[in-house]
């Protein structure tokens, strides 16, 4: 591999700045070409301004910021076969022979598609562009993808990029909460985000001291707020008089309807007369300049991108990079994209067991 890009692309992620900037100074280290690609997909179908050549003073000062400078966006185009055509073209046109796609899930599906369709492409454009006088093979796409994601929702790592620091963010917030609640004697439901994973809300009620937890991939019981009410309750007979309850964006009642923090409020409000209040902390989870974990994690993960790129000639890539057990480890794309989605599918289609099964084996593996 002589030219590299990198792109970022879906929800932005804490530590994705650190990860654009390993993989284009790592990539300079050894030589390579690098551009950047601005606005995800649809700056690789758009071309131009949008794709960059990129140099070692263009990602300096960036390590420790939040979001990603190359910027990200939703493209229509880019679900399209023929604009996924246009993107191979630009590729083309600057002898693009991988990329690097920092994202989640439909981020690196989108990347393993491109790379599926790649030789129907280049025999395209072979007919249509005879300017370019395409000689001899040109070699398959080589794909790398990153994990970034808040959620944690991605199979193959254990951690993906941007989920401490926003980790970091929610146990801040309770610990603020907290005093507060203290004085007034209240409840705070606190609801995180996390669509299909509860990894966020589990994990800050563990590293916050919340009373109860709801997550999507859990299987309530009808009458499931009768074992949280009787949790406060006892908590608050033997002496605590303020609570918080966390709740994932995603948990759902056993009829499928999301469970809303106000009507966790209600609930406690009604059953037991408390005094609660509500705090939906949002994208302020997703903001922010990553936490040391993430800049290393980004960092570790960016350079081994182009190292395996570089390293392994041979080997045809279409890979996600994860950390699994402290170490780099190379996962299909295709189960990457099959094993994440399916714990959504099930949640969709109501079968939280297997949802739950599904999400231990992710963090097995
Ligand atoms: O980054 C993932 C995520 O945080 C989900 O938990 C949430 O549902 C979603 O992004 C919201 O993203 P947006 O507002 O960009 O659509």
């Amino acid at each position: 591999v002589r030219t590299l890009a990198v792109m970022t692309s879906g929800g932005d992620s804490p530590g994705m700045n650190a990860a654009i900037r390993a993989v284009v100074r790592r990539a300079l280290d050894r030589k390579l070409k690098v551009y950047g690609i601005y606005d995800g997909y649809e700056g690789l179908v758009k071309g131009g301004e949008e794709i960059r050549q990129l140099k070692w003073e263009d990602v300096g000062g960036i390590l420790q910021k939040g979001g990603t400078f190359l910027g990200t966006a939703r493209s229509e185009r880019f679900r399209t076969r023929e604009g996924r055509y246009q993107a191979v073209l630009q590729m083309l046109e600057r002898k693009i022979e991988a990329l690097v796609v920092i994202g989640g899930d439909g981020s690196l599906s989108g990347a393993h598609v491109l790379a599926q369709e790649w030789p129907e492409h280049i025999e395209k454009i072979r007919k249509d562009h005879e300017e370019m006088a395409l000689k001899g093979d040109i070699p398959m796409l080589q794909v790398i993808g990153l994990p970034g994601s808040i959620d944690n929702d991605l199979y193959g790592t254990d951690m993906s990029i941007g989920a401490d620091t926003a980790l970091n963010h929610i146990i801040h917030a309770m610990d603020d909460l907290t005093s507060t609640a203290a004085s007034h004697q209240r409840t705070f439901v606190v609801e995180t985000m996390g669509r299909h994973c509860g990894y966020l809300a589990l994990a800050a009620t563990l590293a916050g001291g919340a009373s109860w937890v709801l997550v999507p991939e859990e299987e309530l019981e009808l009458r499931w707020h009768q074992k949280m009410v009787e949790a406060i309750d006892k908590a608050r007979k033997i002496g605590r008089p303020h609570h918080m309850v966390i709740v994932a964006e995603g948990a759902r009642h056993p009829d499928g309807l999301a469970i809303t923090s106000n009507d966790i409020k209600r609930i406690l409000t009604e059953r037991l007369g408390l005094d609660v209040r509500v705090t939906v902390l949002g994208h302020v989870q997703r903001g922010g300049s990553p936490t040391a974990f993430d800049r290393i994690l980004s960092t570790r993960l960016g350079v081994a991108a182009v190292d395996i790129l570089v390293d392994e000639p041979d080997t045809l890539h279409c890979h996600m990079l994860g950390l699994v057990k402290n170490e780099v480890v190379a996962t299909p794309l295709t189960t990457v994209v099959e094993k994440s989605r399916a714990v959504g599918t099930e949640i969709e289609s109501g079968n939280y067991g297997r949802a739950l099964e599904l999400r231990g084996e992710s963090f097995k593996n």
